[in-house]
């Protein structure tokens, strides 16, 4: 048993001071004075839900020179998520029972619950669809991600099968004949730097066609790292008549395209956005448009990202520097309150994907992290402890560090 003592807890919207005891999995007791089993002092700290990162690439198998499952899995302890959900644009990709079982059987060296998705075409290639039923059990969902489903014909029968399988199609919206070579927003900065832009539309295009299935299979249907208000329009007005939802990243919150430094750690796809999209996108997680945050963890090795905004391969680390950098930009602003940030980074996620939700009330399962919220930093290569330093965001201002991780009411991450 587990006493955590003294903290300030996330009860509904407030925080209250109170003991938590945590017997086995699970809070047993939320009271006043509570002293049995392990103490941990809690005092001047904030105990929230665990947060559950619902887009990260754990590059295993195929790409272990980036990272392993079990090296991120520890990056993401340390970062406050005790679930994640892994991108399956990997080698072999989990597009057969065969390949999901090989991940299957790798992620069990995880100290967090990581999530498998199945791929939604084989191999991600747009050409026959993954073996769906097959891969069923294992799978919280069907994502391309890296790339989007090339042809209508595929990702209407792909919606086909994801709603009578009863999992989300989980869509990489992005049309590649609209690509153009670009490498970051076609917009004011890449033309004043001579870069190729992406036009915002490439986004917008293919969700649009999605959209329109959506609503003929009645799948359920979520979109990936929303970049442009275009797009946001167009979820809003399909909320209201279909199962749709979306993410956001910090990065697209937090930054826009005149941000931008021809650095490899200032591109990923799809790039930073304009100043309206990223206005928009903050209205978004403000009046529940946005449903979740997700941090697009995509660790690339320090050789591949030191060759420019040209060259680099898309793809940025997220997972240690979301919290401390939205709580300061958001919340100790006023412009959002805990709840909402806890809503967006926890609660929402298990609503929308079928998963122990991590609110913190007796009887359920102990998911919690435990935070330092008055400790302010400063972002540097060494915070960042996955093996790709590849951030947009060193030198920033950060508040809020987390001190334990809680999975399962077994301490994982100790500061
Ligand atoms: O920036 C990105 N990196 N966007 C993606 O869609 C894929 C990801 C990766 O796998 O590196």
């Amino acid at each position: 048993m587990i006493t955590l003592k003294n903290g300030n807890v996330l009860i509904g919207e407030n925080l209250i001071k109170k003991d938590i005891l945590i017997s086995e999995d699970k809070i047993v007791k939320i009271d006043n004075s509570i002293n049995e089993g392990k103490i941990v002092d809690c005092s001047n700290l904030t105990i929230l839900p665990s947060f559950i990162d619902c887009h990260v690439h754990f590059r295993e198998p195929g790409f272990e020179y980036k990272a392993t499952i079990a090296e991120e899995a520890k990056v993401a302890a340390k970062s406050g998520y005790t679930d994640v959900f892994m991108m399956p644009n990997l080698k072999p990709s989990p597009s057969t029972l065969k390949d999901v079982k090989l991940l299957d059987d790798l992620r069990k060296d995880a100290i967090i619950n990581c999530h498998i998705l199945g791929t939604i075409t084989k191999d991600e290639k747009s050409v026959e669809l993954s073996d769906m039923e097959d891969i069923k059990k294992y799978v919280k969902g069907y994502s391309d991600d890296g790339k989007g489903v090339k042809t209508s014909d595929l990702m209407y029968k792909a919606m086909i099968n994801a709603a009578s399988l009863n999992r989300p199609i989980i869509a990489h919206s992005e049309d590649e004949s609209l690509l153009y070579g670009g490498v970051v927003r076609e917009g004011i900065w890449n033309k004043d730097h001579l870069i190729p832009g992406i036009l915002d539309i490439s986004e917008t295009a293919q969700l649009a066609r999605d959209l329109v299935l959506v609503e003929k299979t009645n799948c359920q249907y979520h979109l990936c790292h929303i970049s442009s208000k275009y797009s946001l329009e167009l979820i809003k007005w399909y909320k209201t008549r279909c199962r749709v939802s979306c993410e956001v990243t910090p990065h697209h919150l937090l930054l826009n395209e005149m941000d931008l430094v021809d650095d490899g750690s200032f591109k990923m796809n799809p790039p930073l956005a304009s100043v309206e999209d990223q206005k928009a996108l903050i209205e978004g997680i403000k009046d529940g448009s946005i449903d979740i945050i997700s941090t697009d963890h995509a660790p690339h090795s320090n050789e591949e990202k030191s060759k420019g905004l040209l060259n680099s391969p898309f793809g940025i680390v997220g997972l240690e520097t979301a919290f401390p950098l939205l709580y300061k930009r958001f919340v100790d602003t006023n412009e959002l309150s805990l709840k909402r940030l806890v809503d967006l980074m926890s609660l929402n996620e298990s609503k929308l994907f079928n998963l122990d939700s991590h609110e913190i009330i007796e009887g359920n399962k102990a998911n919690l992290v435990i935070i330092d919220l008055n400790k302010e930093f400063t972002i540097t290569p060494d915070f960042i402890t996955s093996k790709s330093k590849s951030s947009p965001f060193i030198g920033m201002e950060a508040k809020g560090l987390v001190k334990y991780t809680i999975l399962n009411g077994g301490i994982i991450y100790e500061a």
